[in-house]
């Protein structure tokens, strides 16, 4: 169930109600309804908050304040990326299967790759669609197709894509969750709206969709979806499989 969407004041209310409509949910000016689960729109853009999550900020997708740090914070995971990705004259076409925050995608944009991106949770959608219409560099999205879908179901329409992306959430560990209090905040709202997690399932569905290749991102000591896989390319915690 989406939870309601509090407002933090009147001038906030006509654009709470046109996404807390599109959310399925209510628009509140209650603020009393802040210690519970709820969505928050105020100045600084549209927030989640769930009083279970180890973080006791509200989580907000924020491509402002990373946007210098976070390329150089993932400098190494960029280099793993290049590699699985590999070399081509022109840019991919790329078909990002879980969005959650954009990271990987924003990598994919910023080599310049042309990105479809789908995320299955309405939630993350609708607070990834806020942080993007906040960013102060537009031109980076100008090649990214943002949509709320499984991805499963878009298997249909995928055609021409060079890349399939799958980067599915894994089971967090206490150490994992405590190091990423946003993967945690991902899981929460999961949880909220009732989504459960089948990667493997996943998997044998979006390897079906034609592409060059598929890459699918690992714990490094995770088992493989499928001994078919081509190659791999290794981090330190985390692997890209490679299958073509
Ligand atoms: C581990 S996170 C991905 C993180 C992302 N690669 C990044 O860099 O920010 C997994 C995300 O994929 C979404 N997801 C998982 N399975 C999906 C599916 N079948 N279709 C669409 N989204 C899916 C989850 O809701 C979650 O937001």
């Amino acid at each position: 169930m989406i939870p309601p969407l509090v407002y933090a004041a009147g001038i906030q209310q006509s654009l709470a109600e046109g996404i807390a409509n599109k959310l399925g949910t209510i628009a509140s000016p209650n603020q009393e309804l802040n210690h519970l689960t709820h969505l928050y729109l105020s100045e600084a853009g549209l927030s989640f908050f769930h009083p279970e999550a180890r973080s006791t900020n509200q989580f907000l997708i924020d491509f402002n304040s990373g946007s210098t740090g976070w390329r150089i914070k993932r400098a190494n995971h960029e280099k793993l990326i290049k590699k699985a990705l590999g070399r081509s004259e022109k840019p991919l076409k790329i078909l990002d299967c879980t969005a959650g925050m954009l990271q990987d995608t924003l990598l994919f944009l910023s080599l310049g790759h042309q990105v479809t991106a789908l995320e299955q949770s309405k939630i993350l959608f609708y607070l990834l669609q806020d942080g993007i219409s906040r960013s102060e560099d537009q031109s980076i999205f100008n090649q990214l197709d943002l949509k709320h879908m499984n991805a499963c179901s878009y298997g249909s329409q995928a055609k021409n894509f060079d890349v399939i992306y799958f980067d599915p959430m894994y089971p967090l560990s206490k150490k994992n969750a405590l190091s990423s209090g946003k993967l945690e905040y991902i899981a929460k709202i999961l949880e909220v709206e009732s989504l459960k997690n089948n990667p493997m399932h996943d998997f044998e569905v979006l390897q079906l969709i034609p592409a060059k290749k598929m890459i699918v991102k690992r714990p490094i000591k995770a088992e493989s979806f499928s001994s078919q896989l081509n190659y791999q390319v290794m981090g330190k915690t985390t692997r890209f499989d490679i299958y073509i």
